[in-house]
């Protein structure tokens, strides 16, 4: 789906592509039947000595545990504490997962699309039936730095354990401390769908085995507080990667490519490393942190999709120094080339006057500029370049912005079909879905046109894909 202009493919790459995808089949079959052997085994003869891996970590979680729990009773201490777990539970978006329906925050029933199935997130509240209500401290412990849920089943990597590893005990114990303080809320949510074998918890065995370390964040003592503090933030509760580095075939993340980009339920994240032509090397670090308070940074890139509610749930309630050192962080990580010959944000020319060409012209067929002066033209001006400039809540110019001089247009066809929403201290921002008023078609020739007119003209759609996308959400 994604077309990307500097990597033309010919018919035998294409050819290729497809027996190393079946070779790639292959191997994942022949993987999980050593897998599958080898756990047999395992559990035949030695069950024992996981267990025994196992007890002196969760042992050592529920020693120190005990105390920052004992010390969160309705002192002060207690409050700041909680104040502290609700700041960090933000830094981590447990909420964006942990709710499909607003009335019931933190309840789970988010159901999450994975090529091996659908996982559903579980309830987090402090309901004892549904929800973690009589979990221990420990075990909270234990789910969030080994991926391992309470009866020691293991927990999929939907859940970024992966991440949250990093988090220290402290910091993970002031989440538990506020998620305590919430209401519980009695639902179950209906069961995950994994094909076989998938559906196989113990499985996640051998994920771990290729992509999971377990262990705290160690700062480096060469770089500076806020370059740490940026790095733990980044690789642990804001889970950045999660969305911005590619995957392997396990849907491990490619730590070679890290934030180098990808594409996920449709939509593009971005390459955000600091890559002058590829990332985010030509933005300032000022730029970087307005962009995660607010969503918009003009003549560059306004926040859509999975990124808008990232700024509306988590990274706008983050403090000043906080984004400053995730920018700091960020700038810092090896850049990464995907081949482009300018950035994203440095494409377009105002259009030239196609609503004078059009005027008692009759046009038949599906006209992108027709399209375009029909639909959008109202907030984002016939020229593209918008209107309230720099304003809070402008509409946006289409010129030097990132979804349409990106070298592939999904984003910019997803945000026709699916509007724009994201709520920040600032202002509410929405465009519009175009997705229920416009065919596949019209949807294409207006992409293709603001990418021609306005943005990067080599990005373009077919119907066939934008049919694909308007199923993605
Ligand atoms: C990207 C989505 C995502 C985010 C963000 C997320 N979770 Fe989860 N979480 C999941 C999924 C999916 C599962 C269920 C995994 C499974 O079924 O194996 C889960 C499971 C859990 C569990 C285990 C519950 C149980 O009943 O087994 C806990 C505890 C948990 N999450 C806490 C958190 C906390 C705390 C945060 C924020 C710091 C958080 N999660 C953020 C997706 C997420
Ligand atoms: C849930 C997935 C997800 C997570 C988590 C996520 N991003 Fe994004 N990010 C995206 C998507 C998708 C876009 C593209 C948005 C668009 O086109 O409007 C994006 C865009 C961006 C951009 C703008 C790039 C450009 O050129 O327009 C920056 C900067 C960015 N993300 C930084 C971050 C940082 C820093 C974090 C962690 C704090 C993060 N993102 C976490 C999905 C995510
Ligand atoms: C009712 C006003 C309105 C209409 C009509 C409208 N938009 Fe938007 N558009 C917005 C707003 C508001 C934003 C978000 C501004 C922000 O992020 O601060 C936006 C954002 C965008 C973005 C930037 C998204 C990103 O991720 O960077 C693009 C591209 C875009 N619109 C294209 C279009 C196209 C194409 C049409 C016609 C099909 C259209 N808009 C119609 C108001 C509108």
């Amino acid at each position: 789906m994604t077309k990307n202009t500097s990597r033309v493919q010919p018919a035998n790459a294409l050819v290729q592509n497809a027996r190393r995808r079946r070779f790639r089949v292959a191997t994942l079959a022949a993987l999980f039947s050593v897998s599958a052997l080898y756990v047999a085994w395992h559990e035949a003869h030695g069950p024992a000595t996981q267990r025994n891996d196992e007890l002196p970590i969760t042992q050592a979680h529920a020693d120190d545990a005990s105390q920052p729990a004992a010390a969160a009773t309705s002192t002060s201490a207690g409050s700041d504490l909680v104040k502290r777990g609700e700041y960090l539970a933000r830094a981590g978006d447990c909420v964006a997962c942990h709710t499909a329906n607003k009335a019931r925050p933190f309840a789970g029933g988010l159901p999450i699309n994975t090529p091996f199935g659908t996982i559903v997130t579980p309830n987090i509240t402090p309901d004892p039936d549904t929800g973690i209500g009589q979990w221990t401290d420990a075990d909270f412990l234990r789910a969030m730095h080994e991926g391992i849920g309470k009866s020691g089943e293991r927990l999929y990597p939907a859940f970024p354990y992966a991440e949250y590893t990093k988090v220290t005990d402290q910091d993970v114990l002031a989440i538990r401390a506020y998620l305590k303080t919430l209401t519980p809320i009695h639902y179950a949510p209906p069961r995950s769908d994994l094909k076989f074998p998938f559906n196989q918890r113990w499985l996640m065995v051998f994920w771990n085995m290729f992509n999971f370390t377990e262990g705290r964040f160690v700062p480096d003592p060469k770089q500076s507080a806020e370059w740490n503090r940026g790095a733990y933030l980044v690789g642990g509760l804001a889970h950045c990667e999660e969305c911005h580095t590619p995957r392997n075939f396990t849907q491990g993340l490619k730590t070679s490519s890290r934030f180098s980009g990808a594409v996920q339920a449709g939509w593009h994240a971005y390459n955000i490393t600091p890559d002058k032509n590829s990332g985010v090397g030509n933005w300032s670090d000022d730029q970087l942190v307005s962009y995660l308070s607010t969503g918009a940074v003009p003549g560059r890139a306004n926040a859509a999709g999975p990124m808008a509610d990232v700024i509306t749930d988590s990274t706008q309630y983050l403090t000043r120094e906080d984004v400053g050192s995730i920018a700091i962080y960020l700038h810092s990580v090896p850049p990464i080339s995907g081949g482009e010959s300018r950035p994203r944000d440095q494409w377009g020319n105002p259009a030239a006057d196609d609503v004078t060409a059009l005027r008692g012209t009759t046009i038949n067929a599906v006209n992108g500029a027709q399209l375009f002066i029909a639909n959008c033209a109202t907030c984002h001006s016939w020229t593209g370049q918008g209107v309230g400039a720099s304003a809070p809540g402008a509409y946006p110019s289409l010129i030097h912005n990132s979804a349409v001089g990106a070298s592939d247009a999904n984003n910019l066809a997803m945000v026709i079909l699916h509007g724009v929403s994201r709520t920040t201290k600032q202002t509410d921002v929405l465009m519009p879905a175009f997705g229920t008023h416009l065919t596949d078609d019209q949807v294409a020739a207006i992409t293709n046109y603001v990418t021609k007119q306005f943005g990067n003209p080599q990005s373009t759609v077919t119907v066939d894909q934008v049919a694909k996308l308007r199923t993605q959400q």
